[in-house]
């Protein structure tokens, strides 16, 4: 048997996990979507996989009135709702033990007063926990006041010997705009420092997601092919057969640019294109994914409505079940020109990546759920397998497959057994349940668990965030002002989206692979 401990071939893996220090979560709008469907299930997993800290409490904040044991109900369903397995159950118990709730609203200073009380009470009961986590799970447009009065309660500030004992965790959308990104980042810089700001995208907080660092920068092979030298083109696709659900007020107001390609697509973007960090330290990645957001080219005028594209569904069917179209769906208004689908066509302007295109698209409704990456080399500079030539043998493609089909493939080009010339294309693959046997955890765990460690590497600072809006408010701006121009094109739900998003790339005489 093969000593595997000696045979560096063969060497285990380097594995981290680190147990946050005592601290308490403080959940603000527990009672809504987000912390039900994903922040609970997320935290009693961490619990079950014994990765909370030794001390640690939740303390859920919201206007209805509560007991703890009503609110301990809350949490046992939520946690039945999510796929709890029954071998989960008797830990449940245990889970709620450390659930507790607070009434607040969130105006009024009294409240916050109340709330500082009730907290030293707790911290008493947990020893050694000092460290609090705000979670604004609330409407974004709450941020604002809420930080503001974290802040004159003095609930923000951070112990002397411990920078970022207080951190507030913000979701998305974050901002409307530049100027409205701008401002906000503003309000809450007044009362906290950067560090003490996690704004999460949960694209990041995604296994597959992160393991594009690991391949591209603890593996030695891709790196010196990463390049305009050898690769033609990359895609992003982020496709979703759900289509805008009971989100409409929020969705009438963000449209898709705002909900997902904004954010999670930049992301993808700036995780595949960055430069390698010379370190995995949050803010060295986070210095090169914002210079690589800054070097994205801008579209120009004449480019939006050719280089980025909208569209929005219609009625259709996926998988033979009928769907009505977005202007049809409870709270959309019948004439509304929001999108739900965007393609576009992207520049980076650097060393690496000048004259590589990146395409990009995202869509509601499409034909199926699927979010991928497509990374297209370039064809053999000479074909000796005469009569093809090197156009006719399909270039060889990386696929990093986020979900739900996690994993990666290699596509290259094989003989066949059989006549002489006999090509034929087959994918090396590594597919994530097959090797390590189960679901990549909910990327709700990984971000709870670095905001507990106060890791800020899969999060968005300030800069890479305000480039990302001066990037696109210009093409907002422009949608807004030509209504009758840039109105989206409907596409029937089931589709791929519109005819100008196949336009948009078979003009370069190139296809969408997903
Ligand atoms: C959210 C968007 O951020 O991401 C939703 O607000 C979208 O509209 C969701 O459905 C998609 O996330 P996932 O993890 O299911 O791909």
């Amino acid at each position: 048997m093969e000593d595997i401990a000696s045979n560096p071939f063969l060497r285990g893996g380097f594995c981290v996990e680190t147990r946050p220090a005592p601290c308490s979560l403080i959940i603000f709008g527990v009672s809504g979507d987000l912390s039900n469907r994903m922040l609970i299930p997320a935290l009693f997993n961490l619990f079950h996989k014994a990765l909370l800290p030794d001390s640690f409490f939740i303390l859920g904040c919201g206007r209805s009135q509560l007991s703890d044991d009503s609110f301990r109900q809350k949490v046992r369903e939520s946690c039945q709702k999510n796929s709890l397995p029954n071998s989960k159950l008797p830990q449940l118990e245990e889970f709620l033990k450390i659930c507790f709730y607070n009434r607040l609203d969130y105006a009024t200073p009294g409240d916050y007063q109340a709330l500082q009380e009730r907290l030293k009470q707790m911290d008493q009961q947990y020893p050694g926990v000092c460290d609090r986590i705000f979670y604004l799970a609330t409407p974004p447009g709450l941020y604002p006041k809420i930080v503001t009065q974290l802040g004159q309660s003095g609930l923000t500030k951070e112990a002397q010997d411990r920078p970022s004992s207080s951190r507030v965790v913000v979701e998305k959308p974050f901002g409307h705009d530049l100027q409205s990104a701008v401002e906000l980042n503003n309000e809450l810089l007044r009362y906290l420092h950067e560090h003490q700001i996690f704004r999460i995208d949960h694209y990041l907080g995604k296994e597959t997601v992160q393991n594009i660092l690991m391949l591209r920068f603890a593996n030695a092979i891709f790196e010196p092919l990463w390049n305009r030298r050898y690769i033609d083109h990359i895609q992003i696709t982020a496709a979703e057969t759900l289509g805008v659900e009971h989100r409409a007020g929020y969705f009438e107001q963000a449209g898709l640019l705002r909900d997902m390609f904004l954010n999670h697509l930049l992301e993808l973007l700036a995780v595949v294109a960055m430069e390698p960090p010379i370190s995995f330290d949050a803010n060295r990645i986070r210095d090169e994914k914002a210079k690589l957001l800054r070097s994205l080219r801008p579209f120009s005028a004449k480019e939006i409505g050719k280089n980025i594209v909208r569209g929005q569904y219609r009625a259709g069917q996926i998988n033979k079940v009928d769907y009505i179209g977005y202007r049809e769906e409870t709270g959309v208004a019948r004439d509304s020109l929001v999108e739900t689908f965007i393609a576009a066509k992207l520049y980076i302007d650097n060393w690496r990546w000048q004259g590589v295109p990146f395409y990009l698209r995202s869509g509601k409704r499409l034909a199926r759920q699927t979010t991928e990456i497509a990374i297209v080399f370039r064809p053999v500079p000479h074909s000796i397998f005469a009569p093809l030539s090197p156009g006719d043998l399909a270039p060889n493609v990386l696929f990093l497959n986020i979900q739900p089909k996690e994993g990666i493939s290699l596509m290259i080009q094989a003989k066949k057994p059989g006549p002489k010339i006999c090509l034929t294309p087959l994918a090396l693959e590594f597919s994530y349940r097959e090797i390590f046997g189960n679901e990549p955890p909910n990327a709700y765990e990984r971000l709870l668990l670095d905001c507990m460690l106060g890791d800020h590497t899969l999060f968005w600072r300030r800069d890479g965030m305000e480039t990302a809006w001066s990037l696109f408010t210009p093409v907002m701006e422009a949608w807004e002002k030509n209504p009758a121009q840039y109105q989206p094109a409907l596409y029937p739900a089931g589709s791929w989206g519109t005819a100008e998003a196949e336009n948009l790339i078979q003009a370069d005489g190139r296809y969408w692979l997903v």
